[in-house]
C-alpha cells in the first residue's frame, strides 16, 4: 500500500455565483485524508463545511456552484478534472456519502431491500437483484439493523430516525468504499443512540480499513472518534492537526474559543462555545484574516494582510494554524 494520502486536496477554491456576485465557499482549502484514517472537519454553522466536502464529490449546488481552482487528488487521480459521467462511477462506490438527514438520503417510495440491492449493484449492475439478498441481509446485520430480513420489505418511514440512519450506513458501507464522507449524520438522532450509530461506524471502519470525512459541530465527537481535525472559518481551514495536538495546544484564537466549553478530551457531548458577533458574509472581499472583525487580538495587519499556516504551539510538525498572533493567548 502506498504512503501517499488517499486523499489529497490542495488550494480547493469552490464558488457560488449568485446575483450579489460570486461568493467563495471553499477558499483556498487544503487537507489530506490517510487510507483508514478518520479527520474531523468542525467549525460553526456556514464555514463552508459541507461545501468543502460537496466539493470532493461535486453535488454543488445546480449551476450557480463550481469548482474556481485547486486539485482534488483521491487514489492518485484528479477529481477536479473529472467529467460528471467519470464522476458517477466515483460516487457511491469509491466514495460514499452520509447525510445529515436519513429522510433526503432514503427514496420513500422504494423499500429498504430495494436500496441496499442498487447500493450493491453499483459494482456490477448485470447482477440479478435476486442473488443480492443475501448479501443485502448481511449489510443490514452488520449495521445493528434488528430483525434484516423482514426490514427488507419496510419503507422508510415504517422505521424509526436511528434504524434509518443504520440503513443509509448500511447503503454507505455496501459498497466497500475507500472514503466515506459523513456530514453531520447524527444531528438528528438522539444522545444514546448517537452513541451507539458511532461506535458501529467505528466497528466497520477498522474491518474495512476505510477512511472517513467526519463533519460535525460536537466537539466531544471529534475527541471520540477523529484522528485528525481540521478547523474551519469563513471557507478556510484555520487550524489543523492530530486531535490530541490541537486539544491540548489549540493554536487559532478561534480554536481557542471552540475548546474553552470542552474541559477535556473524555467529554463525551458539547456544542460549540458561543463566540460575540457573527462571521462576515461570505460575499465581502476580506484581504486580511476572515476572524479579525471578531477576534480581541486583532490588530492592523490581520484586518489588511491574509496569514498562512505556520506551524501550531504544540511543535508537531503535522499541527499548522494561521493567524499573526499565534504567540498570544485569548
Ligand atoms: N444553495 C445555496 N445558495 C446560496 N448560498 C449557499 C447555498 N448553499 C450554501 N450556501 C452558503 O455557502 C456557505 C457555506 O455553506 P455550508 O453549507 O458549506 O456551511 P456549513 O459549514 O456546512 O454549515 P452548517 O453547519 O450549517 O451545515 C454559507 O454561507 C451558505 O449560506
Ligand atoms: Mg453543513
Amino acid at each position: 500500500m502506498s504512503n501517499e494520502p488517499l486523499l489529497d486536496v490542495r488550494n480547493l477554491t469552490t464558488v457560488l455565483d449568485l446575483a450579489a456576485g460570486t461568493m467563495p465557499v471553499v477558499d483556498d482549502v487544503s487537507f489530506t485524508v490517510g487510507r483508514g484514517e478518520t479527520l474531523g472537519i468542525v467549525g460553526e454553522s456556514g464555514s463552508g463545511k459541507s461545501m468543502t466536502a460537496n466539493s470532493i464529490i461535486q453535488i454543488l449546488p445546480k449551476k450557480i456552484g463550481r469548482i474556481a481552482g485547486g486539485k482534488i487528488l483521491f487514489d492518485g487521480r484528479d477529481l477536479s478534472q473529472f467529467s460528471d459521467a467519470d464522476l458517477t462511477k466515483v460516487r457511491g462506490r469509491e466514495i460514499a456519502m452520509i447525510l445529515q438527514d436519513p429522510h433526503t438520503s432514503l427514496n420513500p417510495v422504494y423499500t429498504i431491500g430495494n436500496q441496499v440491492i442498487e447500493a450493491l449493484r453499483l459494482d456490477d449492475p448485470r447482477q440479478p437483484k435476486r442473488s443480492l439478498l443475501g448479501k443485502a441481509i448481511n449489510v443490514l446485520k452488520k449495521m445493528n439493523v434488528a430483525d434484516a430480513e423482514r426490514r427488507l420489505h419496510a419503507f422508510p418511514h415504517q422505521m424509526s430516525g436511528g434504524m434509518k440512519q443504520r440503513v443509509v450506513g448500511a447503503i454507505a458501507f455496501s459498497s466497500a468504499p475507500k472514503l466515506i464522507i459523513a456530514d453531520e449524520p447524527t444531528t438528528a438522532l438522539d444522545v444514546t443512540i448517537q452513541l451507539q450509530y458511532l461506535q458501529l461506524l467505528e466497528g466497520i471502519q477498522k474491518n474495512t480499513g476505510a477512511a472517513i470525512i467526519f463533519i460535525t459541530h460536537d466537539l466531544g465527537i471529534v475527541a471520540n472518534l477523529c484522528h485528525r481535525l481540521a478547523v474551519m472559518y469563513g471557507g478556510r481551514i484555520i487550524e489543523s492537526g492530530t486531535v490530541k495536538d490541537v486539544f491540548a495546544a489549540p493554536s487559532h484564537p478561534y480554536t481557542q474559543a471552540l475548546l474553552r466549553s470542552v474541559p477535556s478530551i473524555d467529554t463525551k457531548v458539547y456544542r460549540l462555545y458561543a463566540i460575540e458577533g457573527q462571521p462576515p458574509p461570505l460575499t465581502e472581499e476580506i484581504a486580511g484574516c476572515k476572524f479579525a472583525s471578531r477576534c480581541p487580538l486583532a490588530t492592523d495587519v490581520c484586518r489588511s494582510h491574509r496569514p498562512d499556516p505556520k506551524p501550531g504551539r504544540s511543535g508537531a510538525v503535522s499541527h499548522e494554524a494561521s493567524c499573526w498572533h499565534l504567540g498570544e493567548t485569548l
